[in-house]
């Protein structure tokens, strides 16, 4: 298959639309990294994503919608999900809510789940796409499985040339790291994925400390994101770093790097989460490519978007499976 890049401007969104109708592939950039689209209603469509990803096919996919009478038309809300989702959407935060009746995203989608993770991105350009097409699209990280999530369209083309119909270039990702996902199914909301909202603003929006899932192992995930190595670069990545040596690339935080690599990348000079965030996946990415022994990562705050750095950085150095 031929792989088209076009810019986002007015007539790539209807392009989209007619790639998506067709049974297609569509990569897009969202807030917080490229999505990997196809129509969320038809199960063959949806196949396409696994296959062009080389993604188990238990990880159920996020749907993406324009607007809130999307939302509800695939889920039902509880009086937390209402809350949230007026408070923080459009924007980089997921909510899994039990299906709605006649919920239309393919049960491919959802892994079979009675259950369905829903979002509404704020990036112009995916708000364009989906106005467009006029469906909801589930769309994964655009990425191959277990490499890093892609925050530019010259990292899409890398991992998925050939593979997807369409990619939508609008620039870099200005979240960085994937939205958070928050379930809300029972009394207590639970923190499924830290990611691009910081836990503190959905805590302080419902009044409540946000629950962690159960243990579980690890090997059959309850959000398959959560495959305990997952956002893996190639060569071995070495966390809390307080010293590195000379064939390690570092990866910096804050305005006194380590010295003794050639290789340093800094994630944020001036110690902020949020930029960090940004720089997170390009950072990983441009390190592992210079193929040093291991990528060494200075330690890095909780608060913030730390908490979700610091869930993708170890992921990032677990064992690979
Ligand atoms: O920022 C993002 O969320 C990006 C952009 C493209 O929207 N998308 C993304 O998708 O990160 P993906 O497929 O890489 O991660 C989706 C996560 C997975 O961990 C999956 O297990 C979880 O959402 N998920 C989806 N449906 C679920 C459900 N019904 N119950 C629990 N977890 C669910
Ligand atoms: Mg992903």
């Amino acid at each position: 298959m031929a792989t088209k890049v076009t810019q986002a401007d007015r007539t790539a969104a209807r392009m989209a639309a007619q790639v998506l109708a067709g049974g297609g592939l569509v990569a897009f950039p969202t807030e917080t990294v490229y999505g990997l689209g196809a129509d969320a209603t038809v199960g063959a469509a949806v196949a396409r994503i696994y296959a062009a990803k080389e993604r188990p096919q238990f990880n159920p996919l996020i749907a993406h919608v324009p607007d809130l009478q999307g939302a509800y038309r695939l889920g039902r809300f509880n009086t937390q999900a209402l809350a949230l989702a007026s408070a923080f959407w459009p924007g980089p935060l997921t909510l899994v809510v039990p299906k709605a009746e006649g919920c239309p995203v393919a049960d491919l989608a959802t892994a079979g789940l009675d259950t369905v993770a829903i979002r509404m991105p704020a990036h112009p350009v995916a708000q364009a796409i989906l106005q467009a097409f006029g469906k909801p699209v589930c769309a994964p990280s655009a990425n191959r499985s277990g490499h890093v999530s892609p925050t530019a369209a010259a990292h899409v083309l890398r991992d998925l040339k050939g593979r997807v119909d369409l990619i939508v270039d609008g620039g870099a990702t200005q979240v960085g790291i994937e939205s958070t996902i928050v379930a809300c199914i029972g009394d207590a909301p639970v923190l499924l994925r830290p990611g691009g909202l910081p836990r503190e603003a959905i805590e302080a929006k419902l009044g409540v400390a946000l629950a962690v899932p159960a243990a579980h192992d690890e090997s059959k995930p309850l959000a398959p994101g959560m495959l305990a190595s997952h956002y893996a670069p190639r060569v071995p990545v070495r966390l809390d770093a307080t010293s590195v040596s000379a064939n390690e690339a570092l990866l910096a935080f804050g305005p006194a790097p380590l010295r003794g690599s050639d290789v340093t990348l800094n994630l944020s000079v001036r110690g902020d989460t949020a930029e960090a965030a940004a720089n997170l996946f390009g950072h990983l990415r441009e390190l592992d490519d210079k193929r040093p022994a291991a990528i060494a990562v200075m330690p890095i705050p909780h608060s913030g978007l730390g908490e979700a750095i610091n869930d993708r950085l170890r992921r990032a150095a677990a064992p690979r499976a």
